[in-house]
């Protein structure tokens, strides 16, 4: 058997005794570069001796990237979405992409749920008291916020996580609308909706997919939760929908240029804002690692890799 090289673009959380390591390890040696690096994968300098790649959803993957990574036969992307990666010209250099789907969808379905929370009622400006020690005693008018059962919920892209959150919220009590790309009606769903949440992929034809036209259908007071791609939001129509009270509150676990965040979101009160958490739980983050490396696995052994996206 050859001894392949594996690139890891950081340390993933799975412990150093899963077998899926000591499967992968039988084949190649695996390079897991510091969770301090600076330099971009596409600048690592064993790019090139490469056989096959883990990239995370920070890491670029295109055409400069795949000339450079001349060996590799797969990328495995540390997620479900792969919105970083050109997958057209990985197709055309024969180079395999995988992803990381099913393991993560009650992580990120369970966040989306605790985000609609988050924006109903009021976490971030109730901590926000606490922190500043500005609590004064109950007031009977305190923060009081929306109630999720007896409200509806548009879900926008009703895929694994789509589906996984109308179940919860159905759970909750709260009326659920659901549309795909292909099927059902924006703009129907966006003047029903009391809140609306984002998962869909993105894609050239949902970036921007949330822009002032799209606002501005929305009932008064409305929330928006997104936990897809921040890109999928227009942030200035957003911004400017908060502030004319079109929208009430926003909570995203995703925003445009992360990790900075712009200050107009980040300042204001309704924003309520995480650091990409989705899938951050021990068992979505240990199986989105195994599926990684059993990719890997696959691929290099000859076997077709269950989880490719090309
Ligand atoms: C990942 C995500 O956890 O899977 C995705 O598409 O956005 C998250 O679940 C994150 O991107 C880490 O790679």
């Amino acid at each position: 058997m050859p001894r392949f090289l594996v690139l890891v673009s950081k340390p993933l959380p799975l412990d150093g005794r899963d077998p899926a390591w000591a499967t992968l390890r039988r084949i190649a040696e695996i390079r897991i570069r510091p969770a301090s690096t600076r330099r971009t994968l596409g600048r690592e300098p064993r790019l090139p001796r490469a056989d096959a790649v883990v990239t995370l959803v920070a890491d670029r993957v295109d055409e400069e990237f795949l000339e450079r990574a001349a060996r590799v036969k797969v990328i495995s992307n540390f997620a479900v979405g792969f919105n970083n990666i050109n997958v057209t010209a990985a197709s055309r250099r024969g180079v395999l992409v995988c992803n990381t789907p099913d393991v993560l969808t009650n992580a990120t379905a369970e966040l989306t749920i605790g985000l609609l929370l988050a924006a109903a009622r009021r976490f971030k400006e109730g901590a926000e008291l606490i922190r500043a020690a500005r609590f004064r005693g109950l007031e009977p008018d305190l923060l009081l916020g929306a109630e999720l059962s007896g409200a509806r919920i548009g879900v926008i892209g009703a895929g694994r996580i789509g589906s996984a959150v109308a179940r919860k919220a159905e759970a909750l009590g709260m009326e659920v609308i659901a549309i795909t790309r292909s099927r059902g009606c924006l703009e129907d769903l966006l003047r029903a909706s009391d809140f609306v949440s984002l998962h869909c992929p993105l894609t050239a034809e949902t970036r921007g997919l949330m822009g002032a036209r799209q606002f501005a259908l929305m009932k008064p007071g409305a929330v928006l939760v997104n936990t897809s791609r921040g890109e999928l939001i227009d942030e200035r129509a957003l911004v400017a929908s908060l502030r004319n009270g079109r929208l009430s509150a926003a909570a995203l676990d995703v925003f445009c240029g992360e990790p900075r965040l712009r200050a107009e979101l980040r300042q204001n009160p309704r924003v309520f804002v995480l650091p990409h958490l989705g899938s951050a739980t021990h068992p979505a983050r240990a199986g989105m690692a195994r599926l990684a490396l059993r990719a890997i696995t696959d691929v290099l052994t000859g076997r077709p890799p269950s989880n490719r996206v090309i």
